[in-house]
């Protein structure tokens, strides 16, 4: 039988949101995690909230891994030294607020203290990961694993290398994620806006355009995703969806390639929401929606609502096999 713990370690740097969320991550699987932040009192908050969200999860039945709570919370150790928290790690995961300069300075920092053997993963949503790894002894570990938030009930990772990136550590970073039950997708360069932005802003483009144009208004257009495109796509990708929609993907093209290229010729140019003259109206018509006061009220809604669906996304893939 395998053993309950693991004996490698991984780093944590930055224990905000995210870091503590991969925190868990790792530790539902045994890995020895030590969570760093430069405030040593985000060390000890983190610690507290861990422990409380881990009894929460397995109250619910929501805790992933095999290990019960108590043991998972075990596996986490926290601590106000970096060196300390990285040394002889097989990973490490940078959590620290979006800004290059501050990416830059702690992956110099990190550059000093890890070994030839430490994958440096960057938890960045937009920073190219060239960027912050340009000029360091060790640029060839280092790589971005984006996480989606809430990245506990949401398992996309978007895995992207630089170009002085090993493959070895692309292949290795890929195996970690699944193993630790994240869903990775591997980006063979890196992009600006990785994929997964890239689409959230084509899409955010052709809504603001269709209320600009005042073809639909706001609650409108935001139904035709969370009561028409969103419910397929929570289970199935795109080119999935066309597939299945025609006789086979060969069968759509046929019949709807054309039309979605003329369709497609009549978005105009992209929208630059700063200087949009529909701005004002957008803003209102959303905060109509939801008061600026209620944001957190429905975030935890949003959370409770993927947490079913993340139940529910398992309970299906079960059913069909493939
Ligand atoms: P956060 O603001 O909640 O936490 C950042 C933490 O980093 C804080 O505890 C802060 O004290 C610490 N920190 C600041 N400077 C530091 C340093 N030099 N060394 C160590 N720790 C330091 O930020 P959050 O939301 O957790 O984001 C972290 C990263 O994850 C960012 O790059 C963000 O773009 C990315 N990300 C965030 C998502 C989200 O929805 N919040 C989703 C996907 C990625």
């Amino acid at each position: 039988m395998a053993p309950k713990f693991k004996t490698e370690k991984v780093g944590i740097v930055g224990s905000g949101l995210i870091g503590r969320s991969w925190a868990m991550l790792f530790a539902s699987v045994g890995y020895q995690v030590t969570v760093y932040d430069i405030v040593a009192k985000q060390v000890s908050d983190a610690l507290e909230d861990i422990k409380l969200q881990l009894k929460t999860l397995e109250k619910d039945g929501l805790l992933r891994g095999t290990l019960n709570a108590d043991e998972q919370f075990q596996c986490i150790k926290g601590s106000t030294d970096l060196a300390t928290a990285v040394k002889g790690a097989i990973f490490v995961q940078e959590c620290v607020p979006e800004s290059l300069e501050l990416k830059k300075k702690v992956f110099a920092d990190l550059d000093k203290v890890v070994d030839d053997k430490t994958i440096l993963s960057s938890s960045t949503s937009t920073t190219l990961p060239s960027l912050f790894s340009e000029g360091l002894k060790h640029k060839q570990q280092v790589i971005v694993s984006h996480p989606v938030n809430p990245p506990y009930y949401v398992p996309l990772v978007e895995i992207v290398p630089a170009p002085w990136t090993t493959q070895e550590v692309a292949k290795k970073t890929r195996e970690i994620m699944q193993e630790i039950g994240q869903e990775p997708v591997s980006l063979s360069r890196q992009i600006d806006g990785f994929v997964l932005n890239r689409i959230q802003y084509a899409i955010l483009n052709e809504v603001w355009r269709l209320v600009d144009d005042g073809i639909v208004d706001v609650k409108d257009i935001d139904k035709v995703i969370s009561e028409g495109l969103g419910m397929r796509y929570a289970f199935l990708g795109s080119l999935e969806t066309a597939h299945l929609n025609a006789e086979g993907m060969k069968s759509y093209i046929e019949r709807y390639g054309e039309t979605i290229y003329s369709v497609s010729n009549t978005s105009g140019p992209n929208p630059r929401m700063t200087q949009s003259k529909s701005a004002d109206s957008i803003c209102q018509q959303l905060n109509a929606m939801v008061p600026l006061d209620r944001l957190q009220e429905r975030r935890a809604w949003r959370d409770a609502c993927l947490t079913r669906l993340a139940l529910l996304k398992k309970e299906m893939n079960k059913k069909y096999k493939q």
